[in-house]
């Protein structure tokens, strides 16, 4: 099956594929992704989502004073998103969502001051080689100076193999880091009878209880993670 209509299958077929909402770890993920924007985007330029699926992030992200931008390949993630956050953002205009791959981004050169690829070039099942054609494509959008964040979900072996799949293209890799959440994932998986109960499903949505299994899986170090999480830039100069 091509990726679009996998993807939009996944979509048309379960209102949220992931389960994003119901997992305090991953509201976790989009608040690190959300400090990163506000920290390191200093010029206040757009910010475009890729791979914005129903807009969970999308709506972390438009709490930033950035304008956000989102795309995805499924043509009911973009409409869900629109219908999902235009209650909650009335400034938001429906050219700010578009239809639109990673590989091919719908916007000129230098347009952005930042891009996000959270789960991520992974998720998004490319090949090796698509990985680094993604950050070819992140290179042309982004402005001078400008910033992808990436976090994707792994094996910790395969970290180091990913985090040099990305360095193969033209930007500078910054940050090369992890989440701390392998624990939350464990105990989900581990206790996955246990979702039947709403308490247990109360635990596993809550972000405090996400903030102290991380805590105590962080005294891990990478063994300790589940998630990659890097920061690229593309240069001041250019000469790509
Ligand atoms: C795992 S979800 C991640 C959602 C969100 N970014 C987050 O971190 O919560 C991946 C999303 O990327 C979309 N997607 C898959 N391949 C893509 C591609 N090549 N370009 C843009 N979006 C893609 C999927 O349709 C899906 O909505």
């Amino acid at each position: 099956m091509d990726p679009v209509t996998d993807f939009e299958k996944k979509h048309k077929v379960e209102s949220e594929p992931w389960g994003y909402s119901e997992k305090g770890v991953e509201t976790l993920r989009h608040s690190w992704v959300r400090q990163q924007i506000s920290k390191r985007v200093l010029d206040g330029g757009p910010v475009l989502d890729i791979g914005c699926s129903k807009g969970l992030l999308t709506a972390h992200l438009l709490c930033l004073r950035n304008k956000i931008y989102a795309i995805d390949l499924s043509p009911t993630a973009v409409r869900m998103t629109y219908q999902n956050l235009s209650s909650q953002f009335a400034g938001l205009n429906q050219d700010q969502l578009k239809l639109g791959s990673a590989l091919s981004i719908p916007f000129p050169d230098q347009f952005f001051s930042a891009l996000v690829m959270a789960d991520g070039p992974q998720g998004w099942e490319l090949t090796p080689l698509q990985k680094v054609q993604a950050m070819e494509e992140a290179y042309r959008v982004l402005r001078p100076g400008g910033i992808v964040v990436v976090t994707d979900f792994l094996q910790r072996r395969n970290f180091d193999e990913y985090s040099s799949l990305l360095a193969k293209g033209p930007l500078k890799v910054e940050v090369n880091s992890y989440l701390p959440d392998r624990l939350w994932f464990q105990l989900e998986s581990n206790f996955k009878g246990l979702k039947k109960y709403s308490w247990f499903r109360a635990f596993l949505k809550s972000e405090s209880w996400a903030q102290i299994i991380s805590s105590i899986s962080g005294l891990q170090g990478r063994r300790g993670a589940k998630h990659i999480a890097m920061i690229l830039r593309k240069p001041e100069t250019t000469n790509h």
